[in-house]
């Protein structure tokens, strides 16, 4: 957790979401760059510990996406936990870190010619990682949410316009691997995301901000990948078992009513009381 006594520079390096907890409070991270918290606070005439109980919450929210359990969710609970932690986090960050590649190779700066290449692989990943939460949360989750959430009584997966799971779910983790080599390039282009000495608070706050979305992106593709996309095929599978299952029960059940009425047709007609009376003959002895 940061300290008043620090430079806001260093602040915005060692915690992502500080830059935006800075930024709603009018503190241009570049103009007071080598201030401490307390003397941009005194300038500007904020309250710095309003500003630290605010960077704290931020703070604690970044650890608390991470901190989760997901062995005892079902599925449906782990979908929405993924919806509601990593793609919203990514719908807002990838925004930010696209802004701030975009700025920081505006700026042309000889000492780092390297910016070029990082806006435009930043600006990859945007766009495909948004295309892919879509294709997740229209398609797939809602098939795989679906069908967790009838496991109980179904006797069959939904009908699905993809045929099986294994397919969407293989393009998935596709995606995911692209995704990876993106961030491993960035990574290998900012030496780990180290930013230089001369390097203005924006572009450590950029730095920062990939390092935290390189952590986020290992969580959620090993939610998707580990946990849920097996967990969902197995139930697929299991599901699948008992349509068959239940089809192999409803066929011999159709063979005996068809044999039993077969049987009936080709047996002599049996004798009893509603059988029309014979001349001669009293009721008893038809009995
Ligand atoms: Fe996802
Ligand atoms: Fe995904």
């Amino acid at each position: 957790m940061p300290a008043s006594t620090q430079s806001i520079r260093e602040i915005v390096a060692i915690q992502t979401s500080a830059a935006t907890v800075l930024q709603r409070f009018d503190i241009d991270i570049c103009l007071h760059a080598d201030e401490s918290l307390e003397q941009a606070c005194a300038g500007l005439q904020l309250s710095v510990e309003q500003v630290l109980e605010k960077l704290a919450d931020a703070a604690a929210s970044e650890h608390g996406a991470v901190a989760v359990d997901p062995a005892g969710y079902s599925l449906s609970r782990l979908i929405q936990h993924i919806v509601r932690t990593h793609h919203q986090y990514l719908r807002r960050e990838l925004p930010r870190l696209a802004e701030a590649a975009q700025k920081l190779a505006g700026k042309h700066d000889p000492r780092a010619p390297e910016f070029v290449m990082i806006e435009k692989l930043v600006e990859e990943l945007r766009a495909d990682l948004l295309d892919h939460l879509q294709k997740e949360e229209q398609v797939l989750f809602s098939y795989i949410a679906a069908m967790d959430q009838d496991a109980k009584v179904a006797s069959s997966p939904p009908r699905a316009r993809f045929g099986t799971l294994a397919q969407p779910v293989s393009t998935m983790i596709r995606e995911h691997k692209s995704a990876e080599r993106i961030v491993a390039a960035l990574r290998s282009l900012t030496n780990g995301f180290a930013p230089q000495e001369w390097a203005c608070p924006v572009h450590s706050a950029f730095y920062a901000g990939l390092r935290a979305f390189e952590a986020d992106l290992g969580q959620h593709v090993h939610l998707e990948d580990n946990i849920l996309f097996p967990r969902a095929l197995a139930l697929e599978a299991e599901l699948n078992r008992r349509g068959r299952k239940t089809k192999r029960r409803w066929q011999a059940a159709n063979l005996y009513l068809n044999h039993a009425a077969l049987s009936t047709k080709s047996s002599p007609p049996r004798m009893g009381r509603t059988q029309p009376h014979q001349e001669g003959r009293s009721d008893e002895t038809l009995l």
